[in-house]
């Protein structure tokens, strides 16, 4: 049975929602938990990790965890998926079109073996006063939702359904 490790960064908790919902499409033994820089990687077949965007940044604490490990993370072809919202639009899905995770995998050496990019949850009703005024701010300029009421959560769970199947066939 494979054993798989799902490691996720998450602010107000779209990552891990989606982390856990693609553990629960997994056929095999899954851990899912929140990345953290000393975790044992070496008992686990494949490795998956999540993180999502603040601001235009994924947490520092992702670029130490993946200089830390980059060797053991190559040897177990892991994989990265990035969470935004400017990926509510499908071509932002791509690599090549999504700044954020072009960036990071500029400024990392190491190439997952599947880079994967969905869109996350606009969670007005959770935010600070700053944060929900700078969101409105940003969904003004991108034609996006701006009622401060209403949460809206753009991940298409079939992408992340279709995600799980691949790795379910790639044993
Ligand atoms: C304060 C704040 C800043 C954000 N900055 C960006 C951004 O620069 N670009 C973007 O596409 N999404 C941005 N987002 C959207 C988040 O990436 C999205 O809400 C995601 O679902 C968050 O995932 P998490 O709950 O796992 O942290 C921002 C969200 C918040 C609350």
């Amino acid at each position: 049975m494979t054993t798989y490790l799902i490691l996720y960064t998450t602010v107000d908790g779209q990552t891990k929602k989606i982390a856990q919902f693609l553990a629960e499409k997994l056929a095999g033994k899954v851990t899912c938990q929140p990345l953290e820089e000393d975790i044992e990687l070496q008992s686990f077949d494949k490795i998956i990790i999540g993180s999502s965007i603040r601001y235009g940044h994924f947490p520092k604490k992702l670029y130490r965890f993946v200089k830390k490990h980059q060797s053991i993370l190559e040897e177990k072809q892991a994989d990265f998926f990035g969470v935004n919202l400017i990926a509510r639009s499908p071509e932002k899905q791509k690599v090549e079109n999504n700044v954020y995770v072009r960036k990071f995998l500029e400024k990392v050496t190491w190439q997952p073996k599947n880079v994967y990019i969905f869109a996350g949850a606009l969670l007005y009703t959770k935010y600070r006063f700053f944060d929900r005024k700078m969101i409105q701010f940003i969904m003004k300029l991108t034609e996006g939702p701006t009622d401060p009421q209403v949460d809206s959560e753009f991940t298409d769970w079939k992408q992340v359904t279709s995600y799980a199947n691949q790795l379910n066939h790639e044993k």
